[in-house]
């Protein structure tokens, strides 16, 4: 089976962020055939097009993490039922300069939670949007809307509910094989 390193977004910046904690399970439970890495978002300033000539290190430094990795994960939140601006703001940094777009024929999956009962499900759709104009092959399905319940996921990424835990496991091995069609049909080249 085939090997690929995983790069993933936490879309919130919360210090108790639910989606962190999910981040932490599917990093447990991806196979053993994923490494994964988080490709960090903190630290961007707000993208403007006046960066274009010279990106600023931290910003360097997202292009370089996208560039090396092989596919990327999104794990986010919901915020008024789109996705939070710093996820956006990492989006558009990794999207730019013109002809340099990071995300482009690289293969991205999505998946999120919140308290509500569609568990990021509207957020999702936007984020689809632009990651199809961002030109990344996504994975349709399965889909993932993880409604948070108190205790379900620990701080170090334990899932306490066996049904969740199996759910989420299935997901990252659709995820790796995903990977594996993608790059089947057209292998990666250079960095
Ligand atoms: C600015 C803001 C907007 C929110 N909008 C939504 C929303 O549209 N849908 C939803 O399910 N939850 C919404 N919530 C509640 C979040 O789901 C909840 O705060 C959750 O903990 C966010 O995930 P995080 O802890 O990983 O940041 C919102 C929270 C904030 C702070």
């Amino acid at each position: 089976m085939s090997t690929y390193t995983v790069g993933y977004f936490v879309g919130s910046l919360a210090r108790a962020s639910i989606n962190r904690k999910l981040a932490r399970a599917l990093t447990r439970l991806a196979p053993s055939e994923l490494t994964m890495r988080e490709i960090p978002i903190g630290e961007l300033p707000l993208y403007s097009y006046d960066y274009d000539a010279d990106y600023p290190p931290p910003a360097r430094a997202l292009k370089d993490a996208i560039a090396a990795v092989d596919a990327v994960l999104f794990v986010t939140p919901e915020y008024n039922r789109s996705i939070p601006g710093a996820l956006k703001n990492a989006i558009d940094w990794g999207s730019r300069p013109w002809g340099q777009n990071s995300f482009a024929r690289k293969p991205s999956a999505m998946i999120g939670t919140s308290p509500g009962m569609i568990g990021t499900a509207v957020g999702q759709q936007h984020l689809k949007s632009i990651l199809s104009f961002c030109n990344s092959p996504q994975m349709n399905a399965i889909e993932a809307y993880i409604q948070f319940t108190p205790g379900l996921i620990t701080d170090d990424g334990d899932v306490t509910v066996d049904s969740t835990a199996e759910f989420l496991r299935t997901y990252m091995t659709e995820f790796h094989g995903f990977i594996t069609r993608v790059y089947m049909a057209l292998p990666r080249q250079g960095t």
